[in-house]
């Protein structure tokens, strides 16, 4: 049930980062559209102002580059103070980009999973015509025919992301070791201002901060060109919850094509790579988890994170690993569960893992969209109390901090930005 406050904080919030053309993700901190947080804002939307729900998603595709990518941050309005800048990619001239200053690289793929949500809404499903709805599908089609054969080295099927703000999950202790071995060097002059904003303890580390802006700029050499990624990039990964919201995302895109009568069999296709190889590739049978792959080395990243639980999402595990999953780790209060050390789940990385820092970003801190994800997850596997308590723990924690952009699992206090869109949106679906 959505209360009349909820309804209204969240609208304030969402009115207050709304540019015209799309909802900023907070503020101050993040001024730009970023293509994630866009797609599942739009879900937010749909409670109050459904006609905006689909003007956002239309925002975010207009983004689209020529070769099928749909980048992470769009720049509608051009420069701002964040860092970096629109001319800082180097994408002028290049003939796969799009019409709108953007990053040159991508996000997690939710938003045909957004889109199928919103058309099975009766208040917003009516307020969009088959020829938008085609031309979305075809755009979307095209994004996801680019992870999976433009980005896939292997023949898998399977994307690999060359940076890892393309995860989302920028500083997650599961790429740690990869960044490591990154000796930044000839490092194009460059001032942070993430940290302007939020607390420094709160935010990557300077020394991985330097190794973001140190790929961008081997992107930038080798001109984003997509085989020369693949082949030179030092940060090359399969990211178990990229590819989870990529399955999903098929699944969710061949049932659009099949309500506009479209021919779904390559999307049927790569649905069927997928669950081909997910478990070779990613299942430890000892732990009882999944593990991100680091393509370049050619071995797991055995690092216990929320990536696993994210799976769920996308009907990935049998229900023996489901459970497994759900048993050993998400209840288990060493790790992932309240009763232990932390007082709020689910932290983005187990509480016993030795680089779990609970203020840090991606480090450890309690996402809602994290826990968004998982609450679906889980009841489509059948666990509807553990995703209703989940739902209603993920409630309080923003209605007694706000709509943070991260909370400490510990004590729930909130870290990041203030006024984040996502978590008031999601906050709405939660209540929903
Ligand atoms: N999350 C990145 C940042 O903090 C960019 O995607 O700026």
């Amino acid at each position: 049930m959505i209360s009349e406050s909820l309804l209204a904080r969240v609208r304030t919030t969402l009115k207050g980062n709304d540019t015209g053309t799309f909802i900023k993700p907070s503020p101050g901190q993040y001024p730009h559209q970023w293509n994630w947080d866009s797609a599942v804002i739009a879900l937010g939307l749909s409670h109050f102002d459904p006609a905006r729900a689909w003007a956002e998603v239309e925002s975010l595709l207009t983004s689209q580059w020529r070769d099928g990518m749909v980048p992470h941050i769009i720049y509608h309005h051009g420069p701002s103070d964040y860092f970096p800048p629109p001319d800082f990619w180097q994408t002028a001239g290049l003939a796969r980009a799009g019409d709108i200053p953007s990053s040159a690289f991508t996000q997690p793929p939710i938003l045909a999973s957004v889109v199928r949500m919103l058309l099975e809404r009766p208040s917003t499903s009516g307020l969009i015509d088959d020829a938008t709805l085609r031309r979305h599908y075809e755009r979307m089609l095209a994004w996801q025919r680019w992870l999976h054969v433009t980005r896939c080295p292997d023949g898998t099927g399977l994307p690999c992301l060359i940076h890892p703000w393309e995860s989302g999950a920028d500083n997650s202790p599961r790429w740690a070791a990869i960044l490591d071995g990154i000796t930044p060097v000839d490092l194009p002059p460059f001032k942070r201002r993430d940290t302007v904003h939020v607390k420094a303890d709160e935010r990557p580390r300077p020394e991985d901060y330097a190794r973001f802006v140190h790929i961008i700029n081997l992107g930038r050499q080798l001109r984003w060109e997509p085989a020369a990624l693949l082949a030179r990039m030092p940060f090359l990964v399969q990211d178990i919850m990229y590819i989870a919201i990529l399955h999903r995302a098929d699944e969710d895109l061949a049932w659009l094509g099949a309500r506009l009568r479209a021919d779904t069999r390559e999307i049927e296709g790569w649905r069927a790579s997928t669950t081909a190889i997910f478990d070779q590739r990613f299942w430890d049978e000892k732990r009882g988890l999944y593990f991100d792959y680091d393509a370049r080395a050619g071995h797991r990243i055995e690092i216990a994170s929320y990536a696993p639980f994210t799976t769920l999402f996308a009907g990935l595990p049998t229900t023996a690993q489901a459970a497994r999953l759900v048993n050993e780790h998400l209840l288990n209060p060493a790790e992932f569960a309240p009763g232990g050390p932390l007082k709020f789940g689910v932290p983005t990385i187990a509480a016993n893992e030795p680089l779990f820092g609970p203020r840090r970003y991606w480090c450890g801190p309690v996402w809602v969209i994290i826990n968004w994800i998982i609450t679906i997850g889980l009841r489509r596997y059948g666990y509807a109390d553990l995703a209703d308590k989940l739902a209603a723990d993920t409630l309080g924690l923003v209605e007694a901090q706000g709509f943070h952009e991260y909370y400490d699992p510990r004590d729930g206090s909130a870290c990041g930005a203030a006024d984040f869109s996502w978590s008031a949106a999601l906050a709405l679906e939660m209540a929903a």
